[in-house]
């Protein structure tokens, strides 16, 4: 057999090259259970057994799964488009953010890409943080000190506030609720079991919200169209590329939903992993206090970003130990050749910030809590160009990393200043991986408002 022990690229005919490893699993079902149980420690097993690559049937399809940074690097970069973001996403969340600019492939993707670029761009997102910085002082000054307080409830609520005020522009009433719930039921859909719309089920759910959103967004789009706003919503509208492209009403409806849903559960899960850590370190939360209150200021201004050295730190170990995006769907649309193993066309493939973020082969004591390990001097994340990956890589990737770092921080910030919390010397924060990965117990912590 001649194999290209370390071809990678487009499968070249005639060519012999090897089978990826796995097996099916049980009957009908496959690994199913096995991967929604415990998702890391399977991905950890397969690893063990099989390396970088293997496959497994799950949710009725045979996924094959390719971690650590080589892996990362091929499929992000994605050279030749052997990749389709759009059929691999589809499958998961394709009902529900159909036509997110997550989902465009190719050509498309790039020219919606080039558009949306002007709605993240400096000057755009000093304005998103100055709009910012009141709502956030509003939502925490009603925070009710408690010995059980939940974190993660209260920061769902408040990244969700400031996503209809910043992303929208308006303060809405009683409907806050309605569209909070729309997007956790279109968010949690994509997980479903049961992948048809049985009443009373998550599928069912996800399409009523998806139905909620648009009618939302498209009841305000005409008024959007002629507002000089500075929220997001408005940026869509507004924003143009050097040639003159913008986006049809459509377009922006579809990007909206997918933008609030992108930065919604995100910087939620990222804060959370973040409030968790300085609970259990409370010698890095002072630290955090110290260098907030050297600012003197109760209201970020975009160039204290860079001040807030220890935030950064901690941030970037939030984001390493829990990836709020743990594992990143493609399909192949050609004959993909990986390191001599062929993957035809048509094939799904997943890679994994979460577990990449775990490998011994990067990291030092991965499970540890250890912010300096991104300190000059250590820089654990350029072991492998693409051994750090929260906010994946190539053409796809995060648009709203810089807003997530100003939304994050000027959260975090005002909190620091208000408030002191802890928790129990044994308490460990449980995840649920059923979609994304979140405390299962929602992070209850000891709050103290500091006087
Ligand atoms: C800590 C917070 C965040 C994390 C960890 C995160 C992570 C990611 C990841 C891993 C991807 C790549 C998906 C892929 O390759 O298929 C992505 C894409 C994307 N994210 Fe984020 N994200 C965060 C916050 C945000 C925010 C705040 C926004 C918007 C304001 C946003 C908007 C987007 C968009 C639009 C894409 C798709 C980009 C494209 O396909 O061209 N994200 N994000």
């Amino acid at each position: 057999m001649t194999t290209q022990a370390d071809a990678v690229g487009v499968a070249v005919q005639g060519m012999q090259y090897k089978q990826i490893p796995g097996d099916r699993g049980l009957p009908i079902i496959g690994y199913t259970l096995h991967s929604m149980a415990d998702p890391m420690g399977f991905a950890r097993k397969r690893y063990q057994q099989f390396g970088e690559i293997s496959w497994a049937n799950v949710l009725g399809i045979n996924m094959v799964t390719m971690v650590g940074g080589d892996a990362n690097q091929f499929v992000f970069q994605n050279r030749g488009d052997l990749f389709s973001n759009n059929q691999g996403w589809d499958f998961f969340i394709g009902k529900f953010f159909h036509r997110g600019i997550m989902l465009l492939d190719f050509e498309e993707h790039r020219h919606h890409r080039r558009i949306m670029q002007n709605a993240f761009k400096k000057p755009v997102l000093v304005e998103y943080l100055s709009e910012m910085n009141e709502p956030i002082a509003r939502g925490i000054r009603r925070w009710q000190p408690s010995k059980k307080f939940h974190i993660f409830t209260q920061i769902k609520q408040l990244t969700l506030d400031l996503a209809t005020e910043v992303f929208m522009g308006e303060q809405l009433g009683p409907e806050a609720d309605s569209i909070n719930q729309a997007f956790v039921d279109t968010v949690r859909a994509g997980t479903s079991i049961i992948r048809f719309p049985v009443p009373g089920g998550r599928w069912k759910k996800g399409l009523d919200g998806r139905k909620l959103l648009e009618d939302f967004f498209r009841s305000r789009i005409a008024s959007k169209r002629n507002s000089d706003g500075n929220d997001l919503f408005s940026q869509l509208c507004r924003a143009e590329t050097e040639e003159g492209h913008r986006f049809s009403d459509d377009d922006v409806i579809n990007h909206m939903i997918f933008l609030m849903m992108a930065a919604h559960d995100t910087s939620t899960i990222t804060l959370c992993t973040m409030f968790y850590h300085l609970a259990k370190n409370p010698e890095w939360q002072e630290r955090l206090r110290a260098e907030s209150r050297a600012l003197n200021k109760e209201k970020l201004d975009f160039d204290d970003l860079e001040a807030l050295e220890g935030m950064t730190l901690v941030m970037k170990e939030a984001l390493r130990l829990c990836a709020p995006v743990p594992s990143i769907p493609r399909k192949t649309v050609k004959d993909v050749v990986y390191k001599g193993y062929l993957i035809p066309k048509g094939s799904m493939i997943s890679v994994s910030p979460f577990f990449t973020h775990s490998m011994e082969e990067y990291w030092t004591e991965p499970k540890k809590f250890d912010p300096l390990r991104f300190s000059e001097g250590r820089r654990e994340d350029k072991r492998h160009a693409y051994c750090y990956v929260p906010f994946g890589g190539g053409a796809h990737m995060c648009i709203g990393l810089h807003f997530a770092d100003l939304q994050v921080k000027a959260i975090l910030h005002q909190v620091l200043l208000n408030y002191r919390w802890s928790v129990d010397k044994n308490y460990q924060m449980p995840i649920d991986m059923t979609s994304l990965p979140v405390p299962a117990d929602k992070l209850p912590v000891k709050l103290e408002r500091i006087d």
